[in-house]
This record gives structure tokens, sequence and C-alpha cells, in this order.
């Protein structure tokens, strides 16, 4: 049962890392002009897609200004993504303590990851493609967001990617000339092909969740090129390095966006780089970036946002908007691990051998290339979920080649916030031993939570409460999910490796019986945890709509010359992972940028 393992191998790979980095262009492009046509504020997945797309037009001067700086080897591996929430790259946001989650992870407060570097969110992330539903999207313009159904926003998918190496997919729905690059990880383990065959009993077809129907099992696709990460930066900065109209300005933190309070115009923004503060003017347009927690936070910094929350803080308010409400994420359990008996699946250990680290640097092959760990994922429905709409998943499972208690060197541990307690006592003794996952994910939350500011300091971190499971209707639908992972992993195909679920049970459960719903329901408020899919706290709506920020040409309620482009203009959540989403939601704010300044062609 002892997995093989050879040797120290991780000091080479770190060693090679660190060497490979030096071959990373970096990107710091300063002097900086004190006027613009137009500011990016966060180089995140929608930021970076905007200032690629208005640079096309040379005539316009746009600066990006982005407070994490470049990525290095490390952010380039997709199997050990996890590591890098303990690194730099993460903001390191926690939520406030809630009552109804995260009850057993360290200080009882969810971990919020937020990538801060050039590409944002994207350079930390898990890598995997999806759009979300068809459905979301008409329901989206159906809500007075007209503009957004799934036709109008497919060509916007399809724009952005570059899908020319991908197998198994429906090709009418994919691009082969985007920026993004999108393939399948150059290894694929033995339990593919189990849970491919596990989902065909249960009546799904194996199929390509971003082509004609959502519900089914398919292996993953993933946001990566020659099996190294591939994120914003990599696919819309770096083929900008020849733009002269484009300043790219890393280590800049945005502390405000300046209004005319008479006039209610966009006058420019102030930042801080290198310990000074500087203000650039705009000509024509700020656009925020900055992902679902800091535009909220920069947005009520700079006066727009709920007017009694910025009194109280002393903040003058210029426009009062309900920005950091709506907020939306994905809960997954992925501290499910099933145990098997022959050495099948991925491990910290397992893969410190020379072989695996000669593909991956060389080939771009191997086990180093499985996105965070996960190989394949499926959309199901739950019993619980609605019956109208047929092709209508409200729950993802997601193989993850490799349980928790593989997790040696403590990686998962840290991006999930599972103390080192916990860990000792529901994975200790099979440390070592081979495990995978089945991690269910809510993909249809009800639960609403909101971002506030702590105070007027813009450097303080703001207060969040994702209030997840607040609606009982999320946690049974989520007790729903693990049940069928764990129906997934006892079906036949995986008895082929005696597939056994861990046996010990989850700290504070364990007057709970083993497997009852009521005991799914406290693991699931205990262990749980975001999959970092934080949106809709600038929600895009019609003019009626009380609760909405931006109109759906994403331009701020009462404010000139102001949009926001990224994740927080969702206004509900989609049934997927959402950086490809907001890839799109960055190609077609271009366009409407470009089309309000008459420029488009
Ligand atoms: C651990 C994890 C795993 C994930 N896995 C996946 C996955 O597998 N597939 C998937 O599709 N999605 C995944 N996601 C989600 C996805 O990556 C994000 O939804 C997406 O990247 C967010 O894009 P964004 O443009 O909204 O924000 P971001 O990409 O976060 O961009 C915001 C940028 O603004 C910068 N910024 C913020 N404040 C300021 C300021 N004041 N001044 C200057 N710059 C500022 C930030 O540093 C950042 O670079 C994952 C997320 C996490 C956390
Ligand atoms: C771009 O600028 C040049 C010179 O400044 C000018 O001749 C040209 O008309 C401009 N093009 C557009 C599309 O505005
Ligand atoms: C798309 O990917 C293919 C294969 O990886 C590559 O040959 C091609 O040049 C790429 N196209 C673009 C526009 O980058
Ligand atoms: C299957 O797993 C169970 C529980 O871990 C164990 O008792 C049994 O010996 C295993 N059987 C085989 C054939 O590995
Ligand atoms: C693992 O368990 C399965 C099912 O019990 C059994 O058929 C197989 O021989 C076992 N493998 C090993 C290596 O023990």
């Amino acid at each position: 049962m002892q997995q093989k393992t050879s040797g120290p191998w991780l000091l080479p790979l770190l060693l090679s890392a660190i060497l490979t980095n030096a071959q990373i262009p970096q990107s710091d492009n300063a002097p900086i002009q004190d006027e613009y046509d137009f500011i990016v504020i966060g180089a995140g997945s929608g930021g970076s897609v905007v200032a690629n797309r208005l640079s096309e037009i040379t005539n316009w001067s746009i600066l990006l200004l982005e407070a994490g700086r470049d990525e290095i080897f490390l952010t380039e591996v997709p199997l050990t993504a996890s590591l890098l929430s303990i690194t730099g790259y993460n903001w390191g946001y926690k939520s406030e303590k809630l009552t109804t989650a995260c009850l057993g992870l360290v200080g009882q407060r969810c971990n919020l990851v937020r990538g801060k570097a050039l590409g944002g969110t994207s350079v930390v992330n898990f890598l995997l493609y999806t759009r979300g539903n068809k459905l979301d999207f008409d329901m989206w313009a159906q809500m007075g967001n007209t503009g957004w159904s799934y036709n109008d926003v497919l060509p916007y998918f399809i724009k952005s990617e570059n899908c020319s190496s991908c197998q198994d997919i429906d090709s009418n729905f994919h691009g082969t000339n985007g920026y993004l690059n999108v393939e399948h990880p150059g290894y694929e383990s033995p339990l593919v092909k189990l849970f491919m065959k596990s989902g065909e009993d249960l009546g799904y077809p194996n199929n390509d969740p971003n082509g004609k129907t959502a519900l089914g099992f398919s292996r993953v696709q993933a946001t990566m090129k020659r099996g190294r990460r591939c994120s914003a930066s990599k696919a819309f900065l770096h083929p900008t390095a020849d733009r002269s109209n484009l300043h790219i300005s890393p280590r800049s933190r945005v502390t405000k966006i300046v209004i005319d309070p008479i006039t209610k115009k966009t006058v420019g923004v102030e930042f801080i780089k290198n310990r000074r503060c500087r203000f650039v003017r705009v000509k024509k347009e700020v656009v925020v970036s900055a992902g679902s927690i800091n535009s909220a936070q920069l947005l009520m910094l700079s006066g727009v946002g709920p007017k009694e929350h910025l009194e109280n803080l002393g903040i003058k308010v210029i426009e009062n908007l309900p920005v950091g409400y709506n907020f939306q994420d994905h809960m997954a359990m992925s501290a499910i691990a099933f145990l098997v008996n022959e050495s099948v699946t991925v491990s910290d250990l397992k893969v410190q051998n020379p072989k695996d680290i000669y593909d991956f640097l060389v080939q771009g092959t191997g086990p180093y290339t499985i996105p965070g760990g996960a190989e394949a994922l499926a959309f199901v429905k739950t019993p619980r979920a609605s019956k109208i709409n047929d092709d209508y998943p409200d729950m993802e499972l997601v193989l993850g080649a490799g349980g928790l208690n593989g997790d040696v060197y403590g990686g998962f541990r840290a991006l999930l916030g599972i103390s080192q307690e916990t860990f000792k006592k529901m994975y200790g003794p099979l440390v070592g031993m081979p495990s995978f996952s089945i991690a269910p994910v809510l993909l249809r939350p009800k639960s609403r939570g909101r971002v506030l500011l702590k105070d007027n300091n813009p450097l303080h971190w703001p207060l969040i409460y994702p209030n997840y499971y607040d609606r009982e209707e999320d946690l049974a639908t989520m007790v729903e999910g693990v049940k069928m992972a764990v129906t997934i992993a006892r079906s036949k195909h995986f008895q082929r490796y005696n597939a056994t679920l861990n046996p010990l049970k989850v700290p504070n459960c364990e007057h709970i019986p083993f497997e009852s719903d009521a005991y799914w329901g406290c693991a699931v408020r205990q262990l749980s945890t975001t999959l970092g899919h934080h949106v809709g706290t600038c929600k895009m709506g019609p003019p009626d709509d009380p609760e909405a920020v931006v109109d759906p040409e994403l331009r701020v309620y009462g404010v000139k010359n102001l949009r926001v482009v990224d994740g927080s203009i969702m206004p509900q959540i989609v049934a997927g992972h959402t950086n490809a989403v907001i890839f799109m939601i960055g190609e077609k704010a271009s366009d409407l940028i470009k089309k309000s300044w008459q420029k488009y062609t």
C-alpha cells in the first residue's frame, strides 16, 4: 500500500524553477505619463483582456495599474497550484466569522484566496476551463441585461479561445484563433475512465460541457499551454509587448478613483508605487477590474456605495449605490478522500521522481500538468434540482487525482484552511496511502453575502461576510452532492481498486451517525471551502433594478466615464468555473467601450 518515493526531489525542482524563471519577461515599462485616454485598474482576468483590446486602437493611450507583480516558475506548474495560496501572490483575505460555514477551519474563518499579480486570480487558480450554462446567460438577459443572452456572448467565448489541440470537443463551440490557450492535461490516471463509466451507468454521457449540452462527464479542459499555466497575463498581456500605447505598471496600488462631486465625472486615479503617492488624469474612462472584493472596496473608498455605510465611515458620498451586496460564490467539499488499494493516484510524494520532473520541464507532460490535481468533472442534477429545464445542472463533481491525506507538504490544507489538528485526526493515519477525491460543488447557491469597508483606510482589508449556507436549501443540496460523490466512488468501476470512503470522522461531527444526512450536513458546515468564484458585488442590471450598480454596458450608474469589468458584475453566478466567463466579459466590454467612443469598426 505504501507509495514508491524516490528521495528528496523537491529541491532540484525548485532550483530548476529559479533558473527557468530568468526566461520569463518581466513587464514594467514605466515611466508613467500624467494623462491617459483609459486607465484600467487591475491586471486580472477582466482587466488584462480590456488592456489588450483597447490598445489595439493605436491612437488610444492606456495605463494598466496592478498591485501585484509578474509570475515566476512556481506559478506555471498546474499540479501545485494550491501552494500559491501561501505566497505573496495571494491577497490573503479571510471572511469574518460565520455561524453557518467554515466552522472547522483555522480561526473559524473561510480562506478567500485572490490573486495579486499580473494575471490576477488566473495566476493562482486551478486552470479549469468551463463557461457556465446557456441558461445562466439567458437568465441575465431576462433580468433586463440586453446583449448578454447566450447567443450574444457565445461569440466572445470563441473569440478569446485557442483550443486547437483539444480532443473530444464540440468544435462548433470552440475557438482556434484567440489569445487564451486551452488544452487537456498531458497525463491521465486510470481513475478518469472509471469516473466516465460510472457517469454512463448513472445515465450521463461523456460530453464537452462547453459544447451543446452541459450535463455529462468529461476530461478537464484547462487554461494552459504545452502543460504550463496560461494566465490572463500570458494570454493577453505578453502579446502586447510591442505596443507603445499600453503602459503596464505592476506594484501599483490604486487607493482612490477621483470623481468630481459636482459633475460626477471621473477625473483620474490615485495610486501608490514605490511608496510614493501619485495621481494620473484620465481623458476618456477609468475601467475598474480589481476583482469582486477589491472593486467593491475601491468604489466605496471613492464615494460610490451605500450612503449610510459610507457616511458612518466619514466618506463623502458621490453616488448612493448598493455596492458590495449580492456576493455569490461556489462552495465545494474537497475534504472527502477515498482510499484505494493500488498506486493509481497522484500525491506530493509520488511525483517527486526524476521522470515526472523531466516530463514536465522538457515535454510539458506528466502528472505535474494536472490542473490543481483535477482530472475530470461532471455536471449533474441532484434529486433536488428543478425538473423544468433538462440541461440545467445544480451540482458539479470534480475528480481529484489525489485525496487530502496525500497533502504531505501542506499546500492543499493551507489553501482550504484546514488546521494541523483536524488534518491529524482525519488523515494522519492515512498519510502515504493512495487515495483520490470527488469534490461536489454547489452550482446554484441561494445564499448571498456582502463586502463592507472596515474603515476609510484604503490599505486595510474590507470586511467580508460570504454567508455560505445561510439558506438551509443550499445545505440540503450540498448534502445530496456529497452522497452522489460517495455513490460514484462505490460504483462497480471504482471497486476495481477497492475504493473505500475515509472511515475517520469529521471532528465535531463524531456524535452524529456516520453517513446520515445530518452527519454530512455537519461535515459540510465544518469543512467545505470556496472554489474562489466570488462574484456579484457590483451587480449589472437595468435602471429599474434596485440592486444594480452598473448598467448592461457596465457603466456605473450616476457616475460618468467609469465602468466595472470583472467578475463583480455578474448578476447571478454561473453554473461553472468563472475565469472563462470573465474573459468573455472582458471581450464584450472592450467592444462596448470601443463602440461608445465611436472608434469601433
Ligand atoms: C484558488 C482558486 C482556484 C480557482 N480555480 C478556478 C478554475 O479552475 N477555473 C476557473 O474558471 N476559475 C477559477 N477560479 C476563479 C477565477 O480565477 C476568478 O474568478 C477570476 O480569475 C477573477 O477575475 P477578475 O478579473 O474578476 O479578478 P482578478 O483576476 O482577481 O483580478 C483583479 C486584479 O486587480 C488587482 N487589484 C486589486 N485591487 C487593486 C488595487 N487597489 N490597485 C491595483 N490593482 C488591484 C489584483 O491584484 C488582481 O490582479 C479560482 C479562484 C481561486 C481563488
Ligand atoms: C489617429 O491619429 C492620427 C494622427 O494623430 C490621425 O491622423 C488619425 O485620423 C487618427 N485616427 C483615428 C481613427 O482617430
Ligand atoms: C493556436 O494554437 C495552435 C496549436 O497550439 C498554434 O499552432 C497556433 O499558432 C495558435 N494560434 C494563435 C492565433 O495563437
Ligand atoms: C478493501 O478495503 C477494505 C477496507 O479498507 C479492506 O478491509 C480490505 O482488505 C480491502 N480489500 C482488498 C482486496 O484490498
Ligand atoms: C484491490 O481490490 C480489488 C477489489 O477488492 C481486488 O480485485 C484487487 O485484486 C485488489 N488489488 C490488490 C493489489 O490487492
